[in-house]
């Protein structure tokens, strides 16, 4: 019995006041807060950078989850482990040595992650599996809130269960989740799940049904 956490995402909060909007989303429950970084590069979005995670983290009580969707990523790390991420993810997309960004985000002495797309099956992060804390499966294509969640991606989920057997290694969703889809990827064996417009609408805290108890009894 796995203990499922949820990590909301800012991506749908108020950009213009995070302080408040993660005080309301740490008083609902939230195990993670997860900062999406954007370059408009590697995906068709921007967001912020290693400044602003810095900024929000004295408001963070809890563990800053920082998914960078940026190419290169090598140059950025030692930014946003200054920052104070909790955990920095790298796309397994975003260049051809992603055994190297892992090691250089391992020797920060911050947690590691590893982010698939939709198209990326589980099998290329075999050679991975030992290097990192977190496998994070990409449930819609990477760049925006609010999108359908990709069913196809359940069987992934499941495959990526099997191949990391008893190593202590996190499978985060993103993209997609809500109270419905929640227990759909829990039991294929996700433990964590970022939600972002499922938490947040129209820059407000407004859905906390997405903390409960069918996810919770999973
Ligand atoms: C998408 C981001 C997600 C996004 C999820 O590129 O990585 O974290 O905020 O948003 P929802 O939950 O609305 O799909
Ligand atoms: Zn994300």
């Amino acid at each position: 019995d796995r203990k499922i956490k949820i990590a909301p995402s800012i991506l749908s909060a108020d950009f213009a006041d995070f302080g408040r909007e993660i005080r309301a989303i740490e008083a609902q429950g939230a195990d993670w807060v997860h900062v999406d970084v954007m370059d408009g590069h590697f995906v068709p979005n921007l967001t912020f950078g290693p400044a602003m995670c810095k900024a929000i983290r004295p408001h963070i009580r809890t563990i800053m989850d920082v998914h960078l969707m940026i190419a290169p990523v090598d140059p950025w790390i030692e930014a946003f482990a200054d920052a104070g991420a909790d955990i920095i993810t790298a796309h397994l997309e975003a260049g051809p040595h992603v055994h190297r960004t892992l090691q250089a985000i391992k020797a920060t002495g911050k947690k590691a992650g590893l982010a698939l797309n939709p198209g990326t099956p589980a099998e290329a992060a075999a050679e991975l599996l030992d290097m990192v804390d977190l496998v994070c499966v990409m449930t819609v294509n990477p760049g925006f809130g609010g999108q359908k969640f990709i069913h196809s991606q359940i069987a992934k989920i499941e495959r990526l269960r099997a191949m990391i057997g008893d190593r202590p290694v996190h499978i985060e969703i993103d993209g997609g989740i809500t109270a419905e889809t929640a227990p759909l990827v829990a039991r294929a064996g996700a433990d964590v799940l970022v939600a972002g417009s499922g938490v947040f609408s129209g820059g407000s805290v407004q859905n906390p049904e997405i903390y409960g108890r069918n996810i919770a009894a999973i």
